[in-house]
């Protein structure tokens, strides 16, 4: 056998062919990382922008995102008081509005904490104690509030934001950024002619509770809203999520503190 041909040989060139190929794939990953991390947040905010009514794709493009978003003030909630959080008290926790990413410390257990299985009615398991809400203000206060949800569909969780007028309690929009539910199906949740039905549809009842709701069938009155059909389990988990996260366990104290009971 040649030397060429010997085993040693083969396994050198397979080393090495292993080495240039993991530096390139590595090297690309860091390259492309920065433009990644930019896109994930121009889609983020062009969602919180498509909930609140203020992106039409039809009309803008991605290069309206920033200088529309530029009218939200973004805030950090702690969501077990309610209470908007200063400057110093962002400060003291290591934390900056504009670059904090709630998704992204999840598992930190400083920074967030486990939902007990009777209130997890999205069914996250966690959440974030420090969320961030966007708030558009104009000369006669408070505008807009998106606030983000997330819950349990039929393949994953759909993560996404709803936004509410400045009484807290009227629907301006939702739309949901990332979800694996099955396209046709349960992301139909993603489909204009679905997202039409939410904007003025109240939130509360007159007894403070969710009544918000996403019926199987047709949704009537003020508070319902048609379930998808086909996807009665993703429908469902987007009931959930909505009433999980507006109601007491969730924004509801922020809300409470924000525009007063
Ligand atoms: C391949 C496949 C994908 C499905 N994807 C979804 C889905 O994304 N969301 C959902 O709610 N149901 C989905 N379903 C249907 C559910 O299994 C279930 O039948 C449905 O939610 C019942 O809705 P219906 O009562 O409106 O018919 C899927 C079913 C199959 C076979």
């Amino acid at each position: 056998m040649s030397s060429k041909n010997s085993i040693k040989s083969t396994l050198i060139v397979a080393f090495c062919l292993c080495v240039v190929c993991s530096i390139i794939v590595s090297g690309t990953a860091v390259v492309l990382k920065p433009r990644q991390d930019a896109n994930r947040i121009l889609d983020r905010n062009k969602n919180i922008l498509a909930a609140a009514g203020l992106y039409d794709s039809a009309v803008n493009s991605d290069s309206d995102v920033d200088s529309l978003f530029a009218q939200f003030t973004t805030r950090i909630v702690d969501i077990n008081s309610g209470e908007l959080l200063s400057e110093t008290e962002l400060e003291n926790l290591g934390l900056d509005a504009g670059s904090y990413d709630q998704r992204l410390i999840m598992n930190d257990p400083e920074l967030s904490e486990a939902i007990s299985s009777e209130q997890d009615q999205a069914n996250v398991k966690r959440r974030a104690l420090y969320q961030t809400i966007y708030f558009v203000e104009d000369d006669s206060g408070l505008e807009t509030i998106v606030l983000p949800i997330s819950g349990y569909g039929l393949w994953g969780i759909l993560y996404g934001y709803i936004a509410l007028e400045g009484d807290a309690n009227t629907v301006k929009g939702l739309a949901y950024y990332e979800l694996k539910e099955t396209p046709g199906l349960g992301a139909e949740v993603r489909n204009p002619r679905w997202t039409a039905l939410w904007p003025g549809k109240k939130v509360y009842s007159d007894d403070g509770s969710v009544g918000l709701a996403v019926v199987k069938g047709a949704g009537t009155g003020d508070y319902e809203i048609d379930g998808l059909s086909g996807a009665t389990l993703t429908s469902r988990g987007v009931d959930d999520m909505v009433k999980y996260w507006l109601g007491d366990d969730g924004f509801g104290p922020v809300l409470k503190s924000v525009v007063g009971p």
